[in-house]
């Protein structure tokens, strides 16, 4: 754009230019002000922040006198899913029923439960009691406490119920695979030790015909 007009008549031929260089300036330093502020708000709005985190609050199960029932926790909304994936009155899945350790499962052991049993426990099991179950895994070979055979008279006259409790809450020197396995997958991984310690202990006379046939022709 040219300002300057030939007849010289317009005596603010310069003034916009320097007004314009004028602004731009002020408008700069406008800016740099606006952008402290700025900064200072979020500094400013993040302490505000703080103090909201840090407001009273109360901790599970901590009286309060401000409910008629003087504590802080509430009671759950009737018809809560439970996070455990199970509500905690449902005894189908327990380890016992009155005090006594369950021997039968809460559903039907099918292939499919079978085979989810062999997966869950080829994952977490065979470090240490193998594959087949007689407390020779891996880490036990490279010097861990020898774990317990299933196929220990002892264990194969032990409740299912027991086992349920065994990788509920660890024994020993065994951890918990409370956190790994849901209460399905536990009982399925017990279905397999079951398969596990019935081949391994099965008489002739209770293998299906065509099977007793094999194995008197491998013998
Ligand atoms: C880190 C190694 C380790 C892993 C993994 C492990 N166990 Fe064990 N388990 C042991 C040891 C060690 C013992 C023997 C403890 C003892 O006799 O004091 C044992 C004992 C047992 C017993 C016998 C308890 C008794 O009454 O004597 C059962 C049943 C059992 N484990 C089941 C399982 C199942 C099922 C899994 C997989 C979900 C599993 N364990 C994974 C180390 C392990």
């Amino acid at each position: 754009m040219k300002w300057n007009h030939d007849d010289g008549t317009n005596n603010m031929t310069m003034e916009p230019i320097i007004g314009s260089a004028l602004d731009r300036s002020i408008i700069l330093k406008l800016f740099k002000k606006l952008m402290m502020l700025t900064t200072m708000a979020v500094f400013a709005l993040g302490g505000c922040r703080q103090q909201m985190a840090d407001q009273p609050h109360q901790r599970p199960l901590e009286p309060n006198n401000f409910f008629d029932d003087g504590m802080a926790s509430r009671p759950v909304v009737p018809g809560t899913v439970p996070r455990a994936g199970r509500n905690q009155n449902d005894q189908r899945f327990d380890s016992k029923v009155d005090g006594k350790l369950v021997d039968n499962f809460p559903f039907e052991v099918s292939m499919e439960v079978l085979a989810r049993g062999q997966e869950r426990y080829e994952i977490f099991c065979t470090p240490c009691h193998d594959r087949l179950g007689t407390g020779q895994g891996m880490i036990v070979r490279r010097g861990f406490t020898p774990a317990r055979s299933f196929h220990d008279p002892r264990l194969r006259e032990a409740p299912a119920g027991h086992f349920f409790e065994v990788i509920t809450q660890g024994f020993g020197p065994m951890p918990s695979y409370a956190n790994q396995l849901s209460e399905h997958d536990r009982w399925a991984v017990i279905a397999y030790i079951r398969a596990l310690q019935f081949s391994r202990n099965v008489g002739l006379d209770q293998l299906p015909p065509e099977d007793r046939a094999k194995m008197k022709e491998t013998k």
